[in-house]
């Protein structure tokens, strides 16, 4: 009989860092690893420690740190990687190595070009080798959606007898249906015999936008491990969004029946955290986390929700930690009230980050008269600095008309202490921004992606911008908030190229000042 809890496994770290663009630093990675603690997920997959070293210092930080979850590292069918993973989680409370290897024909005569044989003693020995290391061992067999079943069948056996504890069923390429999927959980369930020695988990992309219904079709058909990343970021698609199947779960008990160990009131700040880290915006309309996810616009729900709530709303926002109310500071407002408001909204600033978001704060109640949870959320954002800040943008100075050359200024604090200022034209008011930045730190880059947002309504609103460069073929992200958005792309600019500094293929300037 299946078990009625459903196990909750996150590959944000993992799964979710492989979307282009979403390179995270080992502490940005642990601050991800904390709040999924936080909001009670079972498995957090930490990374791939084989694939480089970033991601094994990723994964050991992790398994030292966090000690409620399973922590889980990647490893594909090859020695090399297990031994990694099991030296990865050497100092892990509930260590998980996670071996994959690909079945379907596609993959096995393209990719891999073995024999079906070669491939399944392949899969046996690494699930055995993993077993050697920890007694908790993943096997996946990659693209299984779209592998022979008789295949897949005498492929599982075998690996539950070498010694996998969870079988995953992924679908790779994101290509299954429900229907279909259930119909594949249940011959699976029928036709290999030793499944009930494990627990059978799922793990869907989002290539046909069915990750969340074909993970909920697996629930039903028994599954009781789901796999999944917070926003549904992911390689390609995406990933089944975690949230969503969360709360599908949470808010129809009569339909699915079945436990979780979640807290739902961690969602939005989970939510937030993976967008502000990771740089990639969450849609408006996405399903639990977007901005109009609990707005009503028209006259009629606006005037049912009025009446009773459940009229247009099947959830509480606050359910998933959404702000009941927007309380609102102002520049009366002293360090005790901006803390006490934080901790209501969920962040534990320590005592040096309370300064420096109190003086921030102070610097936009001036400028603006009212300060939102919403500005809040932004402050907290832009004080997140978890890799070195080799450069500090120190001063910005614009003109621009529409009779003028857009020209800029800038002051930069360099490597040493020094401050070096430099101006630049430009196409436009931000190409000037950037272009005056580039005389001063000369790092080639091509800027990839400029976007503007604003955190809160009316004219005084602080604009968030994003922006996302790209250097050696890999790309970086930077943010950076400000009621003047040519400040706020500056300062975004900035933070892109010391994210490139900390993390990318280049050369570093040879003192990097530390700035508190
Ligand atoms: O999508 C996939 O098949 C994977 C495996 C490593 C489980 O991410
Ligand atoms: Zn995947």
């Amino acid at each position: 009989m299946a078990e009625d809890k459903v196990y909750i496994f996150d590959t944000t770290l993992r799964d979710g860092e492989q979307s282009a663009g979403a390179a995270m630093t080992v502490e940005e990675k642990l601050e991800v690893a904390r709040q999924l603690e936080r909001m009670g997920v079972d498995i957090i997959e930490a990374g791939f420690p084989v694939s480089s070293p970033g991601d094994f210092e990723a994964v050991q930080a992790i398994a030292k740190e966090i000690r409620k979850p399973i922590i889980c590292a990647l490893a594909h069918a090859n020695p090399l990687a297990v031994d990694r993973a099991g030296e990865a989680l050497k100092e892990a409370r509930h260590p998980r190595i996670h071996v994959f290897l690909s079945t379907s024909d596609i993959h096995i005569m393209h990719q891999l070009r073995k024999g079906r044989d070669e491939v399944m003693e392949m899969a046996v020995s690494n699930v055995e080798k993993a077993k050697s290391y920890v007694e908790d061992v993943e096997f996946s067999p990659m693209d299984a959606t779209r592998t022979d079943p008789e295949y897949l069948y005498a492929m599982l056996k075998v690996c539950i007898d070498a010694g996998a504890t969870t079988i995953n069923i992924p679908d790779t390429v994101g290509y299954t249906t429900p229907a279909e999927f259930t119909d594949l959980l249940n011959k699976i369930q029928k036709n290999v015999p030793n499944i009930d020695k494990v627990r059978l988990s799922v793990h869907c992309h989002n290539d046909l936008g069915m990750a969340t219904a074909n993970s909920l079709a697996a629930i039903a058909a028994g599954v009781r491990q789901v796999e999944g990343c917070i926003n549904g970021i992911g390689e390609r698609a995406g990933n089944a969004a975690l949230e969503e199947v969360i709360m599908a779960l949470h808010t129809r008990p009569d339909y699915y029946n079945v436990k979780l160990d979640i807290d739902t009131t961690q969602i939005h700040l989970t939510s937030k955290l993976v967008s502000d880290i990771t740089g990639f915006s969450v849609q408006p309309n996405k399903a639990i986390v977007g901005r109009n996810a609990f707005r009503h616009a028209s006259g009629i729900h606006q005037d049912g929700v009025l009446k009773d709530r459940t009229t247009y709303e099947i959830m509480d926002p606050q359910s998933i930690g959404w702000p009941s109310s927007e309380l609102v500071l102002g520049k009366l407002s002293g360090r005790h009230g901006l803390k006490s408001r934080l901790n209501e909204l969920g962040y534990q600033p320590t005592d040096a980050e309370l300064t420096r978001i109190f003086e921030n704060f102070k610097e936009l109640a001036d400028k603006k008269r009212e300060v939102t949870d919403r500005d809040l959320e932004s402050l907290m954002a832009n004080q997140r600095r978890t890799f070195d800040e080799v450069y500090k943008l120190d001063h910005v100075q614009v003109s621009s008309g529409n009779h003028e050359v857009p020209t800029a200024t800038v002051k930069i604090v360099v490597p040493g202490g020094d401050i070096k200022t430099d101006a630049a034209t430009g196409t436009g008011p931000v190409d000037a921004v950037c272009e005056a930045i580039n005389r001063v730190v000369k790092i080639p880059n091509t800027l990839t992606e400029f976007s503007v947002r604003a955190v809160t309504e009316g004219i005084d609103a602080v604009g968030e911008v994003t922006i996302r460069i790209e250097s050696n073929g890999q790309s970086f992200v930077g943010r950076g908030g400000d009621t003047d958005i040519i400040v706020a792309s500056a300062k975004a600019y900035m933070s892109a190229i010391n994210r490139l500094l900390s993390m990318g293929d280049v050369e570093r300037p040879a003192e990097a000042v530390t700035f508190a």
